[in-house]
């Protein structure tokens, strides 16, 4: 499948490119940005031309409604390049619909389809020696939207901007990804934004992050806030538990993100011999299956990481190692998955594009 580009963008090269000053074999994650970004402004009720422009800060008013009230949505996407110095996207129209999702639920405006998909498009085209060819590099894509317009008063704004940045990415995690279980704090809520993938969901995590940071865990697991019993999200991604050789995964709700990675393990799982179940997964049942031995992993899935192993989890102050397994389950799903999106093995799903 290839996407359409608009005619109608702007392109302002920028007048050095910096990609020779950069060690692509040591990135850390979301650091370093490609030479150019997409700008397209919305006010009176209507989206400007989009601009492909050098890469550089921008002024804002200091009362912008972003600073004051969060009015604020990103997507997580990656580009990859095929050996044939081609590029693709995984899913993007998947990550345009969530972030048009995301936007009504901020009281935002809609971005166009050839905005946000024909924008990056354009961008990827003007960007592409940035997309490093071979499995594990990817140039990660961040489109966001955040409120410009002036003033404190607690609305809405009447102003936005569009971005897409551009940022050459390996690994999102180094190192072993121990976890807490919630058994407080909370990421959502019912009737909140949970569902939407809003600036304030991830600010809201650093704290109860950081306190587990404190305690030698990388990440939280979230719980159902009203009562902690149900398995949610692990940090910015979606969780997977394996009992035996079942994979559980809970269902999509107003409290957790429609990830792109996890709707896709549900469907590729099954054609790897996986079994999955999406189901409400219990704290006690995972603590059960931990002490008897039939818990046997646990995986978060998101764009960033793909899929990251969890290698044991902290339950009121109590600490369950997981089994290190050779061929595991996230190993192998995450192979599969990094060569579909690779173009290393056949899309039979059509989702590369
Ligand atoms: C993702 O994995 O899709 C994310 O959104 C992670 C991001 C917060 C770095």
């Amino acid at each position: 499948m290839e996407l359409t580009t608009s005619s109608n963008i702007k392109v302002v090269t920028a007048k050095e490119s910096k990609i020779n000053s950069v060690d692509f074999e040591n990135l850390t994650f979301g650091n370093v940005f490609t030479d150019h970004m997409l700008v397209c402004d919305y006010h009176d009720g209507a989206w400007d031309q989009p601009v492909i422009m050098p890469y550089e800060s921008f002024t804002m008013d200091p009362s912008s409604r972003v600073f004051h009230y969060g009015q604020a949505i990103f997507e997580g996407m990656k580009a990859y390049k095929d050996d044939n110095d081609d590029v693709w996207l995984f899913r993007p129209d998947q990550n345009f619909e969530r972030f048009n999702k995301s936007a009504v639920r901020l009281a935002m405006p809609e971005v166009p389809e050839e905005v946000f998909l024909g924008g990056l498009h354009k961008l990827l085209e003007v960007e592409k020696d940035w997309v490093k060819k071979g499995k594990g590099n990817t140039l990660y894509i961040r489109p966001f939207m955040i409120a410009t317009g002036q003033g404190v008063i607690a609305s809405p704004s009447n102003e936005y901007r569009f971005c897409v940045i551009l940022s050459p990415a390996k690994a999102y995690y180094s190192g072993e990804v121990k976890v807490v279980i919630a058994d407080h704090y909370s990421r959502a809520a019912n009737g909140g934004i949970g569902a939407a993938k809003a600036a304030g969901n991830y600010s809201g995590q650093f704290y109860p992050t950081k306190l587990a940071n404190e305690k030698g865990f990388q990440q939280v697991i979230w719980t159902d806030d009203a009562t902690h019993t149900k398995l949610e999200e692990a940090g910015t991604m979606n969780v997977f538990f394996r009992i035996n050789d079942t994979l559980y995964t809970a269902p999509t709700s107003e409290r957790i993100l429609d990830g792109v990675t996890r709707k896709s393990i549900v469907e590729l799982a099954p054609t790897l011999g996986i079994n999955v179940e999406v189901r409400p997964v219990l704290v006690s049942e995972i603590v059960e299956a931990a002490k008897n031995g039939t818990l046997k992993e646990i995986f978060g899935a998101g764009t960033a990481a793909v899929v990251n192993p969890i290698a044991g989890f902290s339950y009121q102050d109590t600490y369950y190692e997981l089994p290190k397994l050779e061929n595991s389950f996230a190993a192998i799903i995450k192979e599969k998955l990094t060569n579909i999106q690779h173009k290393l093995d056949t899309d039979t799903f059509g989702w590369t594009v």
